[in-house]
Order: structure tokens, then sequence, then C-alpha cells
């Protein structure tokens, strides 16, 4: 395609970045399904050579996942937990590593119990709060990592105002934003320098895809993992690729869609009788609704909140029997989706967090995550209450 103009809008680029047009005059990108590439001598070789170097599907997908986080450069991987081991193997014995405290259950597993013993030391800390990172801060540490909204509590760190603290000290802040998805959130252009998405989320969008990506502008963390990308062997498979450029083609849409629908279920929750806690970024009454407010933005500038609701039933409600009532809404790990998902953190994606730590979290038994999908909100929210009433 021509080279996309400097003022071309967000919705149009994404469907036509990476969207590549061969010599039969396919309308979409070819799906290229081979092991390996012809060398055209012993001693030569040309743009691709193995596939899990790359090849033509992956690379047209990283030149539309850069695009998304207006990235230098974009590295596609099998998974978003593969994504994030790249950013972890960016480090070496020695280097101290901080992360969100209320971060992804996977990551707390990767952490804990695979990369422990590995040399780098790494503490969870509350990275809500500008003084306790400052505080965590030592000579050796090397990365901030940061899940905002975090998983499942809706906790926002300042991409900012971290970012500004730790450029002076050539500490590297990198963002999971999963959650915002690029359509509500652009950590690169707040000053973080690497972005991780489970791409198995919103932007595959379906619930049929698992990969992840990382996205960086700086040269030389781009030259790291791209040798961990290449040596660890984690990239999708060029199908899933080409589903996920598919995928992306729609995302803006999909995504206003889970975002409204989340507001408008949101603030439904919030006057039920037997619902005791609601936490959704876009309530007013959210601890950092304010930086929510300034820093997720849609590409036409708007604030925008994210389409994952956490919202506590009372004790007279059974969690069993409720979930036992429901019909659209499917008992699920994951999110994201155009389908509407609900999950039980305490017992699902953070089981592998203890229980004195989830319970000084707040991650109780009756605390459920929903992911809004994009089914008529009405449908949704009649479903919810015959559920919650059963
Ligand atoms: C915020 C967040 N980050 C990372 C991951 C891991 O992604 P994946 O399941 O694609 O490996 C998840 C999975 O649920 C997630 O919710």
């Amino acid at each position: 395609m021509a080279k996309n103009k400097k003022n071309t809008k967000f919705l149009t680029k994404s469907i036509h970045t990476g969207n590549r047009i061969d010599e039969t005059g396919a309308a979409v990108t070819p799906l290229h399904l081979t092991s390996t590439f012809r060398q055209p001598s012993f001693s030569s070789s040309e743009q691709f050579v193995y596939s899990r170097t790359g090849g033509p599907t992956i690379d047209a997908l990283e030149e539309n996942f850069a695009m998304l986080e207006d990235a230098k450069f974009s590295f596609a991987f099998a998974s978003g937990m593969a994504a994030m081991s790249a950013i972890f193997l960016m480090f070496k014995p020695g280097d101290h590593v901080l992360i969100s405290q209320n971060v992804y259950g996977g990551v707390f597993r990767l952490v804990t119990k695979v990369l422990n013993d590995n040399g780098v030391d790494f503490d969870f800390i509350d990275t809500t709060n500008l003084n306790i990172i400052k505080d965590s801060i030592r000579n050796n540490t090397k990365l901030i990592h940061l899940e905002t909204p975090s998983n499942p509590l809706l906790e926002i760190a300042d991409i900012s105002s971290v970012s500004k603290l730790c450029k002076p000290k050539n500490i590297l802040v990198s963002v999971d934003n999963t959650f915002m998805s690029p359509c509500g959130q652009k950590p690169l252009n707040l000053g973080a320098d690497i972005v991780m998405h489970s791409t198995t989320k919103y932007i595959g969008g379906h619930s049929d895809i698992l990969s992840g990506a990382l996205m960086v502008n700086d040269k030389s963390s781009a030259e790291k993992i791209t040798l961990i990308q290449n040596t660890a062997g984690a990239l999708p498979s060029p199908f899933d690729a080409w589903l996920l450029l598919r995928s992306v083609k729609t995302l803006s849409l999909r995504v206003e869609r889970h975002f409204s629908n989340a507001m408008i279920i949101a603030n439904w929750l919030k006057n039920h009788k037997k619902v005791t806690r609601v936490i959704y970024p876009g309530l007013k009454d959210h601890p950092q609704h304010a930086i929510a407010k300034k820093q997720q933005k849609n590409p036409e500038g708007k604030s925008v909140f994210g389409g994952i609701i956490s919202f506590e039933l009372n004790s007279a409600v059974n969690v069993n029997k409720f979930a036992k009532k429901l019909n659209f809404i499917t008992l699920a790990e994951s999110l994201g989706g155009v389908k509407t998902l609900i999950s039980c953190p305490y017992s699902m994606t953070h089981a592998s967090v203890p229980k004195k730590e989830k319970e000084k979290l707040g991650i109780t038994k009756n605390l459920l995550r929903l992911s809004v999908g994009i089914e008529d909100v009405e449908d949704l929210i009649s479903e919810l209450d015959l559920a919650i009433n059963h």
C-alpha cells in the first residue's frame, strides 16, 4: 500500500497497515504457511530464512502492531506470557525489577515459581503510589512493570509520572496494556519504554486466538527482544498472525462498544441492592478515576474507561447459583472477546496467588470479574439481574 500519510486516522490505519497486496492481487494479506524459505545459494539468503525468525505473515502483523502503539518496532509472540517472559529475559543476575502488586496471576507465577532462582530480584509493590515506587527503587533497579488497569482490581498507575521518575535513573518502564487496548491507552506516548499486550484479548477479540505482542521505540531494547524472540522460539503461527490481521480491522469498533456497554453496566450494578462493591475506573468513586480520565484516551482523544468491571455480590447471594442462571454470559477465564465472559479471580485467574496475599489485596470469593462483550446491553443487564436474584 501507499505510505501512510502523517494525518491518516487510526481507524483507517488499523485496516490498511500490513495489508499487503501481492502479485495475485488478493485484497487481503496472503497467509504463508511454510516453516522454511528457499535460499538463492549456500552462502546467501533473502528476506526470510526460517519461520521461527520471521515470515511474510508475521512481518505484516508486526508492521500493524507497531502502528497500533505508535511504536518504531514491534514483536509478535505466541501468547501474552511469552511476551512477558521476553521482557524479563532482557535482565541479568543482580538486576532488580519492580512489578505492580495486583498483577495478572500468571505473571505472579512466572516470577515466583520460574524466575525466582535466576538471579534477578523482583519486588511486588503498590504502583498506584509514587512515594512507594520512589522508596522501592534501588541502585540496581532496571525495570518497573506496570499493569494498568490491573487485573482484577482495576488499579490505575500514573504512566507519565512513573516514566518521569524513571527516565533520569535509566530505569525502563514497561506497561501491560492488555486491559485498555491501543484504542484506550498509548503508554509509549505517555513516556513508557515497552508496551506489552496479551493480544489473546481485545486485539484478537473473538476468544479464538492465543498470542502476545511487545512494542518499543528504543533500538537497544529492540535488538535485545529480537534476539530473545528468535532464540527462545515463541512466535505465533502464521495462521494466528493472519487471524490477528483480520481482527485488528474491527478493533476500534469493537472496543468502542465494549467500553460503552461497560459504563452502562457499571452504573446499573452500582445501584443494585445485592452488589456491595463495584470497581470500574469510569465511576467517580474509583480511587484513581482522575488519572484514568487523564491517561486513558480513545483515538479521538476522549476519556475511556475499559470493558472490564469487577463487582462483589453480597454474602446472601450464592455465587454458584448465580453462575448457573447465566445464559449468554459465559463462565470462563480470559477477557476482551465479543462474547461477555465472567470469572471468579479468587479461584480462577488468581488461584496461584496465596490466600493471604489475595485477602490483603481484597480479592474475595464473592468478587467477580465481568468482561463486557458487545452484545445488546439490555440483554446483558436482564441476564445479570435474573442471576443475582436467582
Ligand atoms: C493483563 C494480562 N496480562 C497478561 C496475560 C497473559 O496473556 P496470555 O494468556 O495471552 O498468555 C493475561 C491473561 O489473562 C492478562 O489478563
